[in-house]
Parts: C-alpha cells; sequence; structure tokens
C-alpha cells in the first residue's frame, strides 16, 4: 500500500493527538544503551523509523518489547558495538548509536548513515567532537570507526548548531572524566528531552535548551522511565492543514511553547491560533495573505515545516518567500508541486511562492518524509485526485497520517497502484 490516494475536499474539522517526537524517541532508545538495566520509554510513536531503531538496538543485544507506545529495553552488562548496513542504511538517525558506544565499549563500528536523501547529511561535526574527547576515528568503504581508551571531557565549539552532534556528543560526555562543553550547542526541544533522559539515568548536565550545555561525567549510569515529549513537527503538519483548508483543527499533546515560531507565521498568514497548556486550536477563513520565512535552528522556524508551508504560501494572496538554510535538498517537493500546479520558482535558496493558485490533482511521488505529508496536504486542497506515491517515507514520521486525516474529514486512502495505472 505505497501510495496515498487523496482527493480535494472541504476544511478538515475535528481533534488529533499527536504523537511523541520522533526526533527525541530515537536518540532516547540509543541513550538507554548507556547504562545496564531495563530503561522504560513512553508515548513512543508507532512509525517505521522506532521499528529499525529497535532492530538496531536488537543487534546491539538489547531486549526490546514495544507494546502500545511503551518500549521497554533490557539493556545488558554487555553490548555490541557495531551496526549493519542494511539497518542503518534506511536510518540516518541511527549515526547517534555512536557516543553511546564509544562510552560503554571503547569501540565503535557504525555504517555510513542512510535515512532520507535531505542533501549532503555529513557526521563531520559529530565525529570532530568526539575525537576533542579522545576517539581515535578511522573510515571504511561504507563504514565509520571509532576507538578510545577512555574518553575525556573537552572545550567542544560546534560550528554549526548540529543537532545530531549536539546528541552523540552530549551520550559520549556523561560518562567521559571530567567536564565538557559543547559552545553551539543545538537548542531543539528534543535536546532537552534527551538530557531529561539523562538526568533521570544520573547525568549532571546543565544548558539544555541553551546555546552552551556543560556536562561533567560521572561514574556510572542508572536505567530510567522517560515518558518522550510531543512531536511538534507532527503537531505543525497539522496545523497547517487547518490552516490551508479553511477548516478548525485542535491539535493536543504539543507545548505551544515548542511552536512559537510556526505558530507566529500562522497568525502572519490570517490562521487564528488558540493556545493551552497541551496544545493549540488553529483556524482559518479563505483568503490567507502571503508571508516570508526563513528556517534556522531552533528557535528558528523549523526546516521540518518548510514543504508543508510552500503549500500554504501556494494558496495565499500575494508572493511569499521561503528561505531554507538548513538542508541543501529540503527543496526537492518544489517539482512534485509545481506538477500540481504551484507557482514557486527557486532562486539559489530561496523559495519564491506565488498566489493563490489551484491545484489540481496528479500523480506524485514523496521524496522525504516532509515532502510527503506537504503532497498530501496539498491533495486535500487540490481539484480531483492526487496519488502520492512512495508513502512508505511518510511512514517513516506520521503514526496513521491517512487515518487521521480521515477523521478530520479528509479524503485520505492508502492505496496500492503501479505509477500510471488510474486510480480508483
Ligand atoms: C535532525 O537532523 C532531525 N532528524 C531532522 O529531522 C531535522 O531537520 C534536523 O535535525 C534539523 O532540525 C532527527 O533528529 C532524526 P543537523 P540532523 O545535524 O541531526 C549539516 C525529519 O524530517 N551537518 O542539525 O541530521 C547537515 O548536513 C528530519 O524529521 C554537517 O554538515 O540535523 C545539515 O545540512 C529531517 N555536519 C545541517 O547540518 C554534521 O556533522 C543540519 O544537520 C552534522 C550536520
Amino acid at each position: 500500500m505505497d501510495a496515498f490516494l487523496v482527493r480535494g475536499g472541504g476544511p478538515l474539522i475535528g481533534a488529533v493527538r499527536v504523537s511523541g517526537a520522533k526526533n527525541s524517541a530515537l536518540k532516547l532508545l540509543a541513550a538507554a544503551l548507556l547504562a545496564p538495566g531495563r530503561s522504560v520509554i513512553r508515548n513512543v510513536p508507532d512509525i517505521a523509523d522506532i521499528a529499525v531503531m529497535g532492530k538496531v538496538l536488537e543487534h546491539l543485544g538489547v531486549g526490546v518489547d514495544a507494546r502500545d507506545g511503551v518500549l521497554t529495553l533490557d539493556v545488558g552488562d554487555e553490548v555490541g558495538d557495531e551496526t549493519p548496513a542494511h539497518l542503518v542504511s534506511r536510518l540516518r538517525a541511527s549515526i547517534v548509536v555512536l557516543g553511546p558506544l564509544l562510552a560503554r565499549r571503547g569501540h565503535v563500528r557504525v555504517a555510513t548513515p542512510g535515512g532520507c536523501n535531505l542533501g549532503n547529511r555529513a557526521i563531520d561535526l559529530h565525529l570532530s567532537g568526539l575525537a576533542r574527547m579522545g576517539a581515535e576515528i578511522s573510515f571504511g568503504a561504507d563504514y565509520v570507526e571509532a576507538r578510545t581508551g577512555g574518553l575525556a571531557g573537552a572545550d567542544i565549539e560546534l560550528p554549526y548548531a548540529s543537532v545530531g552532534a549536539t546528541e552523540n556528543l552530549l551520550m559520549a560526555a556523561v560518562t567521559a572524566a571530567g567536564t565538557t562543553r559543547i559552545g553551539n550547542a543545538a537548542r531543539e526541544p528534543e535536546i532537552v528531552d534527551l538530557v531529561a533522559f539523562l538526568r533521570r539515568m544520573g547525568a549532571d548536565v546543565c544548558g539544555e535548551g541553551s546555546d552552551e550545555i556543560v556536562v561533567t561525567g560521572v561514574g556510572a549510569l542508572r536505567p530510567a522511565d522517560h515518558t518522550v515529549v510531543g512531536d511538534r513537527i507532527e503537531a505543525g503538519t497539522y496545523a497547517v492543514a487547518a490552516a490551508l483548508t479553511g477548516g478548525t483543527i485542535a491539535v493536543d499533546g504539543v507545548d505551544p511553547g515548542h511552536l512559537r515560531m510556526v505558530l507566529s507565521k500562522l497568525r502572519a498568514v490570517g490562521a487564528r491560533v488558540d493556545e493551552r497548556a497541551d496544545g493549540v486550536t488553529v483556524s482559518a477563513q479563505a483568503g490567507l495573505r502571503a508571508t516570508d520565512i526563513v528556517t534556522l535552528p531552533y528557535p528558528g522556524f523549523p526546516t521540518d515545516l518548510g514543504a508543508q508551508f510552500l503549500v500554504l504560501l501556494s494558496q495565499a494572496y500575494g508572493t511569499s518567500m521561503l528561505t531554507e538554510n538548513v538542508f541543501d535538498a529540503r527543496f526537492s517537493v518544489l517539482a512534485e508541486l509545481t506538477r500540481m500546479g504551484a507557482d514557486i520558482s527557486l532562486e539559489s535558496h530561496h523559495a519564491v511562492v506565488r498566489g493563490p493558485r489551484t491545484l489540481s490533482g496528479a500523480e506524485v511521488r514523496a521524496t522525504d518524509l516532509r515532502a510527503g505529508a506537504a503532497l498530501v496536504l496539498a491533495g486535500l486542497v487540490a481539484d480531483g485526485e492526487a496519488v502520492v506515491h512512495d508513502a512508505h517515507h511518510i511512514d517513516r514520521g506520521y503514526t496513521d497520517f491517512a487515518a487521521r486525516l480521515r477523521a478530520l474529514g479528509g479524503d485520505v486512502r492508502r492505496v496500492d497502484v503501479p505509477v500510471g495505472a488510474a486510480v480508483r
């Protein structure tokens, strides 16, 4: 069933509860490797990436029991020290086992990451930081290897506030000898969630959420029980769906404080946004207006909502510009949106969107999970039928996407159609 069949229709109306954050849960699973014993992670999203990370952990000798969003991880006194290419090729994020395994085993060999094709997803900042902590790094044809006689705290200034590098260095530092300072650290809510888990495990960390994190190494960590923070990107996707379709959606299970810039841009285009402790309600009438967006590391506008906002801006009156500063392949969705009738031109890393333009259903292809979600949203306001192929990309980060949109009134179904076949 590797496609979504979407028919344009009316406004989406109702309520949706988002899952735990994919981009936190994946790292919490890796962090569990740091302590022998039984850790429990709750509110884990039921998505393909989690299933793959679970298999990576099992390959490392961890017992993984997944039940109703609760993952029970039995980490042995011995854990493996290498991850297989066939798993890592599907999940770039698996690179975050580098830090924990180096800390636990003093040696790790990770297949070079695959995952979504968002351009050159380097890991040089991860590796140079670990090298400063005493790791010897070497490369094979399709793997990277790190070895150490014992990690030592270091003063590390990240040239770019990389999320993954911050996470790997954090997890390497919590049991390193001495103090580690991570300057220009990533500030994402998922980093704060990871530190909350590490702290429950006995780690000594301060400064999370700011651009300077200081870790004082401790002798050993203990297993812990933690509930994953709500997924702000999934929440933002449904918030865009409300504004785009002129509907009203109560999005629950997310902290509005994690969506400041996104809510500000929804208000800028003319949507109404009501905030509450555990969610937001977004509504809009017709007549959205253009606005400009610049994607940046948190607390800037998240790159992971760029594609979805391009669809929204294609329906807004006027000319908008979305500038992408994080991933050089984020604009792969443009070609597909253009085929549906959007008027978007690319000038370097600026997408210029002229609207409103009527969209028409077409056979399109998801190139990454956020582009795929954006194309489904576009189908919701297009004339006729859209078929979004390679739906497996969307399954990586969205739980029950078709069912949740249908529950809101969207005409969205999973179908199994070869490319070019008539769609029924
Ligand atoms: C995380 O990716 C997220 N993935 C991404 O979400 C998200 O878009 C990104 O952070 C930014 O918020 C997960 O958490 C699993 P980065 P990550 O390290 O860690 C360059 C989604 O859709 N870079 O901040 O890879 C890199 O090439 C995904 O859920 C280096 O050059 O993000 C990229 O251009 C997509 N060298 C930029 O920095 C490095 O060593 C951002 O990377 C590391 C990164």
